[in-house]
């Protein structure tokens, strides 16, 4: 019988050479029924065998991906060889300057599992959604593939993505970041640092925190899920729609698995990934905590009343001739105070916290003291760097980033949930439960 465990347990297993690893073009047909053999052996086909066939769609978006995509269609052709279900490949160009989509049309006399369908460049966002819509409509589609096109995500882990969906899952992620999964080591330290912060940025601001890769772009995920998504209302058009599908997926019950995978570094053509996705993904992050947040959006109230005191408080203190370095910690730390009160009585009321009120007191003024040098040292470097906008302005951009330490210190460390906490209605849409979200890769 298939297990789940083989894969988390000896992750090595599946991304062993001579599994999957070889070039798929260099494999004769002894070595496929090797092989199948050694798959039936381990129990992965025949727990595969068992199931329905499916119609699964690969959907592959590209953007001048000449230098790869003619090699990646014959290599996921041969992966398919040992796949009993119906595979076609969906790939979705934004008329691309390079032709890569008259290089696609040319293997489809060859490859009747091909589609192509083509479109303006909007987005890698956009491109999936008018894939995953094409798939599910169209093509009648039961498993819908997410994969780069540039060979960054290995054919070969394809059936071990599958596989993962047939046992237990409707999710299921390509993940970098569990035990047996890698970035590329050559990665610079920005693309490194970008990777780590946008699925940080993912698990703590969007709330996916039981999700290791919430980015990640190669996923199996179900078609009955993706059926009851409204793609129009995800509202978005880069990278950023990666984290916005997952968010929704999970939201509707989905179960997510992630399965260990190298992302591998592309060696022809460069990389999509602009500011403008990163600046989305930011803001896409923040929308989805605010519409899904009780407590985020209580936190915002009071700290919009927090900023009101802040600025009346800074206002008195100057009119009564308080030099204005005195005047911005003074109203800084009298917000603080009103804050953590409001909060404590009413953003977290009913957040059960393990400490004891003198604790989360104690905690209370640590994280007001960070607060507080965040938001003098805002005031401070305004006032060197920008001499001419009036202290008000620095006084009220230093609230900006002092909130959001503010919040995270207070929500993840001062009013923490205890182990089984009573979660708000809001926020139990999220993936709180283990037994909803696979954590133990
Ligand atoms: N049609 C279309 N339109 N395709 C696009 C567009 C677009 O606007 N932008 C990018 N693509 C295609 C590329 O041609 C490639 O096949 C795939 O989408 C991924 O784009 P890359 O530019 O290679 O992405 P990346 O390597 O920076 O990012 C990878 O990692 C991210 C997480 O770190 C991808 O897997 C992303 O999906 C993932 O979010
Ligand atoms: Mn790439």
């Amino acid at each position: 019988m298939f297990s789940w465990v083989q894969f988390t347990l000896f992750p090595h297993f599946a991304s062993e050479r001579e599994l999957g690893g070889l070039a798929a073009s260099q494999r004769g047909n002894t070595r496929m029924c090797r092989e199948r053999k050694l798959l039936i052996e381990t129990g992965i086909i025949e727990a595969a065998a068992e199931g329905p066939k499916m119609k699964v769609v690969i959907i592959l978006p590209t953007y001048n991906e000449r230098g790869n995509i003619v090699a990646l269609l014959a290599s996921l052709q041969n992966e398919f060889q040992r796949l009993r279900h119906d595979m076609h490949i969906l790939v979705v160009d934004d008329n691309s300057p390079d032709g890569t989509a008259e290089l696609v049309r040319e293997t489809m006399c060859r490859y009747p599992n091909v589609h192509l369908i083509t479109g303006e460049k909007a987005g890698l966002g956009a491109a999936y959604i008018r894939g995953m819509q094409h798939a599910i409509g169209e093509l009648r589609a039961d498993v819908v593939f997410e994969m780069d096109a540039d060979f960054s995500h290995d054919p070969a882990d394809v059936p071990r993505l599958l596989g993962a969906l047939e046992e237990s899952a409707d999710f299921v992620i390509g993940s970098r970041h569990v035990k047996g999964g890698s970035i590329p080591e050559e990665w610079s330290t920005w693309r490194k640092w970008n990777s780590a912060g946008g699925n940080w940025v993912a698990r703590y601001v969007a709330g996916l925190y039981g999700i290791r890769d919430c980015t990640a772009g190669f996923r199996a995920i179900r078609a009955s899920i993706l059926r009851q998504i409204d793609f129009s209302a995800l509202r978005v058009k880069g990278y950023a729609f990666q984290v916005a599908l997952l968010h929704q997926a999970v939201s509707l019950g989905a179960v997510v698995k992630e399965v260990p995978v190298h992302f591998i570094d592309r060696k022809h053509g460069h990389s999509k990934l602009g500011l403008n996705d990163i600046i989305e993904f930011i803001i896409n992050a923040w929308w989805i905590r605010m519409r899904a947040s009780r407590t985020f959006i209580r936190f915002a109230v009071v700290g919009a009343s927090g900023t009101v005191v802040n600025l009346g408080v800074f206002s008195a203190a100057l009119h009564a001739n308080l030099n204005k370095y005195i005047a911005s910690p003074l109203a800084i730390e009298v917000s603080i105070v009103w804050n953590f009160l409001l909060n404590n009585y009413w953003t977290f009321k009913e957040r059960r916290t393990r400490d004891r009120t003198r604790i989360k007191g104690l905690k209370f003024n640590l994280v007001s003291l960070v607060s507080l040098g965040v938001s003098f040292a805002t005031f401070i470097a305004l006032t060197l760097f920008l001499p001419r906008v009036p202290v008000q302005i620095d006084q009220l951009a230093g609230i900006v980033p002092a909130t959001l330490v503010n919040y995270f210190l207070n929500s993840y460390w001062t009013f923490r949930a205890h182990p089984e906490p009573e979660t708000d209605a809001a926020e139990s849409l999220l993936p709180q439960e283990p037994s909803r979200v696979n954590r133990s890769v």
